[in-house]
């Protein structure tokens, strides 16, 4: 089976972190979000991989080189000269996903995360005869995802309403699709919305039917969903295999800390806390539901909550950084500065308090 993952969008809602990298890459518990979906993808039987990318070339092609070998699957770029939105990325690389044996293929948004129930997915779009099936999932905040209103009994999709404005329904699209070939003949290579466009399309064709997702989802293009989203990770693991996390005196609830990062005395961690490969805790650190991505140093007593630490970023002794702050890489934040909710450009130094939600630079 192949599969097709978005990966274009410029992931302007998760900077300062998109300014390093683009937002596929980004660590979601040690490994880059696209890392998580390519090994669930190839876990059901997907052999090919297509990335949709528009900009940045350069970085997905150097994770290309990277981890084709590592992941065991064979990935291929297919790349926009203009941003094709959600559904001309699939006409761009129709001849990459069609290969004549009529197999459906997946399409995926880069920034989403779950236990990703592929199997499942398939098992149900085999059963209905439509074109496509897209899951679904219930949020409390409907109004920044795509609704979908469907036939309890069956699935199939009634009403696709993408952001809507007024309230329309509670299950949302989780951004996991598989699509027959049959769609791509919907799908006219220029600009154009998978959300808006195609599936409405479909719907009207009562052809387009939803499954509901099992298990966890969230989408982690924005800092506060990013660590919701950890959290909800980090209680899988707990849930299918407890062993990745640690445990002891000084741990509380959930946390992943790599095997190459240390760990100093007297520091109380957790709950929902992952901590990133060559990172340094000094000692009487406390850590609570945030990720210090590969290299963070935070030294003594200082203290972070709801937050994330940008690679190679320091923290200085008995600072504290809360509140949705988010620093870029190699952001040195000084001794006893206190920051709630700054989003800290890369390569800054921080000598003052932040006493209000805003950028910096
Ligand atoms: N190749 C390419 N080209 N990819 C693109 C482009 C483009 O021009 N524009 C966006 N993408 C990719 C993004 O990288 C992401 O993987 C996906 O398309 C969706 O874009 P987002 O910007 O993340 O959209 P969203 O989060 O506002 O809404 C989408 O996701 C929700 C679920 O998280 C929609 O699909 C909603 O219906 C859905 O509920
Ligand atoms: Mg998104």
């Amino acid at each position: 089976m192949k599969a097709l993952i978005l990966v274009g969008g410029y992931g302007s809602r998760l900077l300062p972190l998109t300014y390093s990298i683009p937002k596929p890459l980004v660590d979601f518990a040690n490994k880059p979000i696209l890392q998580h979906q390519i090994e669930a993808l190839k876990h059901v039987g997907v052999t090919e991989i297509v990335l949709a990318i528009n900009y940045r070339p350069e970085d997905m092609y150097k994770f290309l080189k990277d981890s084709e070998d590592n992941l065991g699957v064979k990935l291929t770029c297919s790349q926009e000269t203009e941003p094709l939105g959600t559904a001309g990325p699939l006409a761009l690389a129709r001849d990459k996903l069609v290969d004549g044996s009529g197999e459906p293929f997946f399409v995926l948004n880069c920034d989403i995360i779950s236990e990703y129930p592929f199997a499942e997915l398939i098992r149900f779009h085999k059963t209905h005869g439509g074109e496509a099936t897209i899951m679904v999932t219930k949020v409390e905040e409907p109004s920044k995802y795509g609704v979908v209103i469907m036939e309890e009994a069956t699935g199939r999709v009634e009403r696709f309403v993408e952001k809507p404005k007024t309230f329309v329904g509670d299950k949302i699209n989780a951004g996991i699709y598989l699509l027959n070939p049959s769609v791509l003949d919907r799908i006219q290579l220029k600009p154009t919305s998978l959300e808006k466009e195609v599936f409405p399309q479909i719907v009207a064709a009562a052809k387009l039917y939803a499954m509901v997702l099992p298990g966890f989802w969230m989408d982690i293009g924005q800092p506060k969903d990013y660590i919701t989203g950890v959290r909800l990770y980090l209680d899988s693991v707990r849930e299918n295999s407890p062993d990745r996390l640690v445990s002891g005196e000084h741990v509380i609830g959930n946390v992943l800390v790599h095997e190459t990062a240390s760990v100093g005395e007297g520091c109380l961690i957790g709950p929902d806390v992952v901590i990133g490969p060559g990172c340094v805790v000094e000692d009487g650190v406390r850590l609570s539901r945030c990720t210090l991505l590969r290299g963070a140093h935070v030294k003594k007593h200082a203290c972070i909550c709801n937050s994330i630490v940008g690679w190679h970023s320091s923290v200085g002794q008995w600072a504290r950084i809360e509140n949705v702050t988010v620093l870029g890489e190699d952001v040195r934040v000084g001794d006893e500065v206190y920051s709630n909710g700054g989003r800290v450009e890369p390569h800054s130094e921080v000598r003052s308090n932040i006493p209000n939600p805003k950028v910096v630079s």
